[in-house]
């Protein structure tokens, strides 16, 4: 959707980028910016910027940025048009006539509703006459008909198209279902129902929607059938930015979560009195889990399966959570697979007894580097100091640091400076690399696109400079974008985003729009609007002259005759130089 110029001059001069931000982000004043911590990434210093100057943010940690639009898009999970609503709404602003397609949002609204009536429907059915069999297997389970209800606990009935039916006569058209992922195209052409014969979970977002399901099997008619389906993401349901019932453990006020493997085991705890557990739901944990835990909670107990898999999955965790202020604690698994199995088997008197020994996570992962050798052999000795060395390379706190050192050096007789040397050397080597990755990470999630760290790799820093400054150079000097056009053609830029950039620039200049990060915001993908404010921000990355824009043309094409590219005509500076003086006379 196109907004005209004039709107959209008064959207920015009404959503001030301060006001906007701040209901998200406590900002402080520094220089002539403003910073605070991220609401985009993970992290204890602040690396978010906002300029008001020219009315944007970029973060130096994450590398979102963009404009008042870009951040309501990011923040409220909205799509481009609907953010320009959002803010013309929260200013009195009133949408250009013609101008507002909200599509998007109606068939949001509408996969709410069918949702809500889908899981209506499968409570109905568990509880009626042909939800038998599923009642039978839900107390097998040792599950209330008080936790059902709380729960929302579901059957799918044995048919093809049970909901199918339901739902068509409730005025739901079949694309409608289709979207809504809850019904499919058979190879007959007809609709099905994607579950079928399961005990159904919904999934409840923090408003109370109904946002996606989960079914798991609970008979062996199939015994090929996954264990559990789970919905595919849709326009409601993002799964890396949900944790199954945290509605709920949301509300307890000691700021202490549980986080389990599955939603059985979060059934079974809030079951049991442990009304803060939850699960990341048919995925595993991801930075943006970290992110919603990280504003609910200061601790959280990590109480993965006692399986090689879910000790694996634990230390993935572990090293997510560090990026957060969050204290992580592990649960040793003991006298069942799970919690669920654990309380069902042993009460839930045991299972408060196996949370209170929660160990840190220090503790867990030396106890991990111990496993399976034996101390009194010097062998043994030296794989265990190899094992832990890394994991106290990756402790923060120099003081945790020397503490754990002291006790393995007393522990196995080694002498304390050996110990130490290995660890100092182990944290140089590692410096940033998990970072790096973690960060790639939530560039995809915020972006929805291939990281810009990955692209930015692409190729080298010197044509990442060059590129960079052209874009640099003709936002600052509209007036050479005509002057360099002989010379910049598509095939020059090595990164797709600044090729994009480049053009999307020079076309705005040649038609006299203005340049602005609000007019970009509706043409460019999220990824692209974060490096242009960053190149519209970073104060380090000092503008060029016409002559230096020469020299970065020519720089390229310098690296490009070094990748061989076919149709490009190889031109040193000094070739360059002539051209440019014939084209600027
Ligand atoms: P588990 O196999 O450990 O199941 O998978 P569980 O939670 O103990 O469930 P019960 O007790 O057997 O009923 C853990 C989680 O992994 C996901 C589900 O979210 C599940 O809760 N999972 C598992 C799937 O998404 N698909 C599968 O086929 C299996
Ligand atoms: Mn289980």
């Amino acid at each position: 959707m196109r907004f005209s110029e004039e709107f959209l001059d008064e959207l920015r001069f009404r959503n001030d980028i301060q006001s906007v931000i701040s209901p998200y982000v406590a900002l402080k004043p520094a220089g002539r910016t403003m910073v605070g911590l991220c609401p985009f990434h993970n992290e204890k210093t602040p690396s978010f910027t906002v300029y008001l100057e020219n009315q944007s943010y970029y973060c130096f940690g994450c590398g979102a940025g963009g404009d008042c639009i870009t951040f309501i898009k990011n923040a409220e999970n909205l799509d481009y048009t609907e953010a320009v609503r959002y803010l013309a709404e929260k200013s009195g602003l009133a949408l250009p006539v013609d101008s507002y397609d909200d599509t998007v949002s109606r068939l949001r609204h509408r996969i709410y509703e069918m949702n809500r009536a889908a899981a209506r429907f499968y409570y109905v059915m568990l509880t009626g006459q042909n939800g038998e069999k599923a009642q039978n297997y839900v107390l097998k389970r040792g599950l209330s008909p008080e936790t059902c209800k709380k729960f929302g606990i579901g059957f799918a009935p044995d048919q093809w198209d049970s909901l199918v039916r339901h739902l068509k006569n409730a005025g739901f058209s079949e694309d409608e279902l289709v979207t809504a992922s809850l019904a499919r195209k058979a190879k007959n052409g007809g609709l099905i129902d994607v579950f079928r014969n399961r005990l159904m979970f919904p999934v409840i977002d923090l408003r109370g929607n109904v946002i996606a399901f989960s079914g798991r099997v609970f008979d062996d008619k199939d015994p090929n059938a996954p264990k559990y389906i789970n919905s595919p993401e849709t326009l409601v349901y993002k799964k890396s930015q949900v944790l199954y019932a945290l509605n709920f453990a949301k509300n307890n006020n000691d700021k202490k979560l549980i986080l389990c493997e599955g939603n059985m085991d979060v059934i079974a705890l809030h079951q049991a009195g442990f009304t803060n557990a939850v699960a990341a739901m048919g995925t595993s944990f991801t930075p943006g889990h970290a992110k919603l835990l990280a504003n609910y909670a200061d601790e959280v107990l990590l109480a993965y399966d006692g399986d090689a898999a879910g000790q694996k999955a634990v230390n993935k965790v572990i090293s997510i959570l560090e990026t957060t202020h969050i204290k992580t604690k592990v649960i040793k698994m003991v006298g069942g697979k799970d919690p669920d199995e654990i309380i069902r088997t042993h009460g839930k008197e045991r299972m408060r007894d196996i949370l209170n020994g929660a160990v840190n996570d220090t503790e867990f992962r030396l106890s991990q580097a111990e496993a399976g050798l034996d101390l009194t052999s010097p062998d043994g000795k030296v794989n265990y100091l190899n094992n832990a060395v890394a994991v106290l390379a990756s402790l923060k706190n120099p003081m945790e640091r020397d503490i754990y050192i002291t006790k393995i050096s007393s522990d196995l007789d080694v002498l304390k400076p050996a110990i130490s040397e290995m660890v100092e050397k182990e944290i140089k080597q590692r410096k940033n690399r998990s970072e790096r990755t973690i960060f790639t990470d939530i560039q995809k999630q915020i972006t929805g696109h291939p990281n810009i760290a990955g692209t930015e790799k692409a190729f080298n820093a010197k044509t990442k400079r060059a590129e960079e400054a052209l874009i640099r150079s003709v936002l600052q000097n509209p007036d050479f974008c005509k002057k360099l056009e002989p010379f910049i053609r598509p095939e020059l830029f090595f990164s797709e985003i600044h090729k994009k950039l480049y053009f999307n620039i020079a076309q705005k200049i040649k038609n006299n729009q203005k340049l602005e990060l609000t007019y970009f915001a509706g043409e460019l993908t999220a990824a692209e609007m974060n490096v242009l404010s960053r190149l519209v921000n970073d104060k380090t990355l000092l503008s060029n002259t016409l002559q230096e824009c020469m020299d970065c043309i020519a720089a390229l094409n310098a690296e490009k005759g070094k990748t061989s590219s076919p149709n490009i005509v190889e031109l040193d500076d000094e070739g360059f130089r002539e051209l440019f003086k014939k084209a600027s006379k």
